[in-house]
């Protein structure tokens, strides 16, 4: 039986005066919840600050990028290791905004996959179409190469140690949510595109869905049979709405 899970993306958003209350609130509400995995995914210069501040709670610790490289000469880059230094179980792969506005390939994506795994991190892998592609209809095979990347980087048994997100462009930061039936349609043809390599990773694998998740919309979500919790983003900033998030996956 897979176990929900609810991973908030803070980011770029927090300070070191406000974050503390937040994580706090978080780490408290969440003890509660413990039959739901959770996570917060916070900007680098806060990882030392959270990773203080959930010590001993059942809150992960996640980044929001990484570089596909180990070490060296890559200037303003950060590596899986430093990652993990901090206390990271996390990392988010992929997001559509470093896809859109830092130009991440497929490639370069799998590649961050690959390095993420390597030092033990679990990476959550996001795929998701946009707008123009939903209305071209190519949404199944934007989301099937970007998942086929990752598999042919990683091979399909990686994905017993990573999650993949379903975001879809449009529903991110719109107020606009896939409809539960549009999300599930995607998040169903997902798991059988792992299946076609291995159905036993397949059937464990967790997909949540990013795009627009709030308390009010979030049981529905997380009612369909493929949907296995959800990565935050607007709602994470705020205790209240991420923890009404977590108790509606329970
Ligand atoms: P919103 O929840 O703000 O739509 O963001 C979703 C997201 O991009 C999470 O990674």
């Amino acid at each position: 039986m897979r176990r929900k899970f609810v991973a908030g993306n803070w980011k770029m958003n927090g300070s070191l005066a406000g974050n503390e209350a937040l994580l706090a609130a978080v780490a408290a509400g969440a003890a509660s919840v413990s039959q739901v995995e959770c996570a917060v995914c916070v900007p680098f210069p806060y990882l030392a600050q959270a990773q203080k501040v959930l010590a001993g709670s059942t809150v992960g610790l996640g980044a929001q990028t990484l570089s596909e490289h180990a070490q060296g000469a890559y200037t303003g880059e950060v590596s899986a290791s430093m990652i993990k230094d901090f206390g990271c179980r996390y990392v988010i792969v992929g997001h559509s905004e470093r896809r859109a506005l830092y130009g991440e390939s497929n490639a370069a994506v799998a590649a961050k996959f690959v390095a993420a795994l390597n030092a033990g991190l679990i990476p959550l892998l996001c795929v998701g179409e946009t707008l123009e592609e939903r209305e071209a209809g190519v949404t199944g095979k934007v989301v099937t190469e970007q998942l086929d990347a990752a598999i042919q980087a990683a091979g399909v048994a990686a994905f017993s140690k990573a999650v993949i997100a379903y975001e879809p462009v449009w529903a991110i930061g719109t107020g606009r949510t896939a409809s539960p039936a549009q999300a599930q349609e995607v998040h169903a043809l997902i798991r059988a595109r792992v299946a076609e390599s291995d159905a036993s990773v397949a059937a464990g694998v967790q997909i949540l869905y990013g795009g627009s998740m709030k308390p009010n919309n979030a049981a529905e979500l997380m009612g369909q049979p493929d949907i296995d919790g959800g990565l935050i983003g607007g709602a994470a900033l705020v205790a209240d709405d991420f923890l009404a998030i977590v108790r509606a996956g329970a």
